[in-house]
């Protein structure tokens, strides 16, 4: 059993739940953090916290010392700051990464995104997956997850049927498995022995966007509204704001805008329903 582990990105959705799931199991924690305000909510879990940002390697310094196993789920979502994907999702994982070599941590593991391969050209993969790149061509044992959709995010279904109207692409016809945080920080907590390799990991329901805007109204028990946005008129919308935007802030528009049109299927893990979840966010009470 790898007995101190390094999580960045603790501070996250994510995060937050694997600081949870590896407390629960026995592990030493370290956490990296940008702000200790931020990591209040699980503060109490960890034995270590290392106060330092991640884009500057200079403040990193003994970040991974006395370290088995480094976690890493860092990366852009909806941070606003002026750093770009580059910056972050792999040069600030970079920095960590190369902490870790040189105290010889034995198993670094990342968060990338699912079907990297089918989305490369998008700015968020193209970093992700430059940092993966070298993760398996460095001395360190890896393990790549990829992750299906988070909880997190179908949670804008839920705000949209509270205002009365979903949005969806296309036909919303396209299945998904989302996943909650706590089922995949176990998923990735149970897989931190494998051998170096990359997995996949999904929630245990497959639905369609239609029907999880669907269980977001009945949730709410109000009258269901699904107004599909014609595809060719997204694309369009995606080529302009290419055009006439910088990457942060089409980069994570052109991200959604794509995996919500195609099958996001991975191999089915954990027991959180989405019917659950939006029941939580209903009565406040979801993490
Ligand atoms: N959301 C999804 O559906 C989904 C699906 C597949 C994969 N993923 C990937 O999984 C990872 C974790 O997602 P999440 O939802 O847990 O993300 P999140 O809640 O936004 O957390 C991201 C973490 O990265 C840190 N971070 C962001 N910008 C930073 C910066 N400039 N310097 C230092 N730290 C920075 C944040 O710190 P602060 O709290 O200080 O900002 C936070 O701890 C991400 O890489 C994401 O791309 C997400």
């Amino acid at each position: 059993m790898r007995e101190r582990v390094l999580v960045a990105g603790s501070t996250g959705y994510l995060g937050r739940f694997m600081i949870k799931e590896l407390k629960e199991r026995g592990y030493w924690i370290k956490a990296l953090c940008r702000n200790k305000e931020k990591i209040q909510l699980v503060g109490h879990y960890v034995d270590e916290l290392f106060i330092a940002k991640a884009t500057n390697p200079d403040t990193l310094n003994g970040l991974c010392r006395g370290i088995d196993c480094v976690f890493s789920s860092l990366g852009i979502t909806k941070q606003k700051e002026g750093f770009t994907y580059m910056d972050v999702d792999y040069q600030a994982n970079r920095n960590i990464l190369d902490q870790a070599l040189a105290e010889r941590v034995s198993k670094f593991i990342y968060v990338s995104v699912l079907n990297a391969d089918k989305i490369k050209h998008l700015q968020i993969v193209k970093a992700k997956e430059r940092f993966c790149e070298e993760l398996r061509g460095s001395d360190v044992e890896y393990l790549i997850i990829r992750p299906n959709g988070f909880f997190s995010d179908i949670g804008q279904v839920f705000k949209m049927a509270q205002r009365g109207t979903v949005y969806l692409l296309g036909s919303g016809e396209y299945p998904g498995n989302p996943i909650h945080g706590q089922d995949l920080a176990q998923a990735c907590v149970d897989h931190l022995d494998l051998a170096s390799g990359e997995v996949d990991i999904g929630g245990p329901e497959i639905l369609s966007q239609n029907e999880i805007a669907a269980q977001a109204f009945e949730v709410l028990g109000k009258k269901e509204k699904i107004l599909h946005f014609p595809l060719l008129a997204a694309k369009l919308f995606l080529k302009v704001i290419r055009s006439v935007t910088s990457v942060k802030t089409y980069g994570p528009l052109e991200f959604f805008l794509t995996v919500l049109t195609m099958d996001m299927i991975a191999p089915r893990y954990g027991t959180h329903t989405i019917r659950q979840y939006f029941t939580e966010l209903r009565n406040g009470k979801a993490m």
